[in-house]
């Protein structure tokens, strides 16, 4: 006759045997980051997070979801909140809640605020660049006067014009402002109206693939031919879409450089580093230890030469707090990996907000 203790041990036995215990040997360690990044750093540069707020409806709102993890910040960026799509979707219509919700955290926890973004080609409002040119004009200068204006004093840069270099050379010439202007024009004005709405401000032109050798020389074309910094031009955003391998450590250093030397400064607007891009795997795959690794390392060459620049650098800002949240999941779904989004692993915080080894290499030096 079989005893209840052998049924007992039997099960346990069965259900040992049944389920594959997940190999946690490839798991990394993570764990609770203790000393903040932001004072770590406080004699250096300023470090930054892009932060979604209730834009788009959804009630996910950072200063919950990322309670813990914000003092690691001194400065927030909106990631879609101040996008004329969100903020100003009509043009007797502005939506400054979610904005608001960014700005008035900051305010109360003593941060600052990076304004992002002004005038761009993409989730712009398509009412804004509709009508002639001279009715163009009217419309950015109504927009910045009302944004910028409304948080004066509370937004210490903004990124007024975003990514009016094309990929190809010469200037984006299918943005919807370059059209209504019938040229690069818009690019002056949105410097002065900005200029105009806030005096104090530190006005950036920003861009990705700044440290491209073709695209960098583009830019500081444009930025000369258009004489920028006569119209309020402050400094260069490196947006800092970059990946395991590229780029460069010299082709960063040499933009840096050759920025400063036309007297800008420097802010990193928009780091990310895609676990995926440059490896050729486009199935995708579990942030295993050798992914922790290879992270670590690049954050590591990485932050050496922000500090090696802290003179010239003015912020370092995360395109998001931690892997949670990433518009890199959603980067590749439109190419491959069959419209699914593909789970990438960008930040020095995992997605349950725990400190990656990465996390060690910025902040230990
Ligand atoms: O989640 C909402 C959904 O509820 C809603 O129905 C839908 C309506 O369109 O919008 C959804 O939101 C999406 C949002 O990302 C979610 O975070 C928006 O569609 C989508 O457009 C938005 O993408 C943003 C992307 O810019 C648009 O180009 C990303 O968040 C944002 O991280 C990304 O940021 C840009 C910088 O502003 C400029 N530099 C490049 C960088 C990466 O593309």
């Amino acid at each position: 006759m079989i005893s209840i203790k052998q049924i007992i041990l039997l099960s346990g036995l069965l259900i040992f045997v049944g389920c594959s215990s997940p190999d946690l040997s490839d798991k990394p360690k993570t764990f609770k980051a203790k000393k903040m990044i932001s004072q770590v750093y406080k004699e250096h540069f300023l470090i930054g997070a892009a932060v979604a707020s209730s834009e788009y409806g959804n009630r996910d709102y950072f200063d919950i979801r990322y309670a813990e993890l914000l003092p690691h910040y001194n400065s927030l960026t909106a990631e879609n909140a101040m996008k004329p799509e969100v903020i100003h979707p009509l043009k007797d219509q502005f939506n400054f809640q979610a904005a608001d919700r960014i700005i008035n955290y900051a305010s109360s926890n003593n941060i600052n605020v990076r304004g992002h973004a002004l005038v761009w080609h993409s989730q712009t409002s398509p009412w804004i660049t509709e009508g002639s040119k001279d009715a163009v004009r009217e419309n950015m200068r109504n927009h910045i006067m009302t944004v910028v204006g409304r948080y004066k004093g509370r937004v210490y840069s903004w990124d007024v014009v975003n990514e009016a270099v094309s990929d190809q050379g010469s200037y984006r010439a299918d943005s919807p402002w370059y059209k209504a202007y019938g040229g690069p024009e818009y690019i002056i004005d949105a410097f002065k109206f900005a200029k105009a709405a806030d005096p104090d401000c530190s006005l950036i032109y920003n861009d990705y693939a700044v440290v491209r050798p073709s695209k960098r020389h583009d830019i500081i074309t444009m930025i000369k031919k258009l004489d920028l910094k006569k119209h309020g031009l402050d400094g260069i955003g490196i947006q800092a879409h970059w990946n395991l391998y590229w780029p460069e450590i010299n082709e960063i250093q040499r933009t840096i450089d050759m920025f400063s030397e036309m007297g800008l400064d420097i802010h990193i607007t928009e780091l990310d580093i895609d676990c995926f891009d440059g490896m050729g795997n486009k199935e995708g795959r579990a942030f295993d230890n050798d992914l922790d690794d290879k992270l670590a390392a690049r954050y590591r060459e990485i932050f050496e030469l922000f500090r090696i620049n802290s003179d010239k650098i003015v912020s370092v800002t995360f395109w998001g707090v931690a892997d949670d949240h990433t518009w890199l999941d959603y980067h590749y779904n439109k190419t491959w990996n069959a419209g699914k989004p593909l789970k990438n692993y960008p930040f020095v915080f995992d997605t349950d907000h725990k400190a990656k080894k990465a996390y060690n290499e910025i902040v230990d030096f």
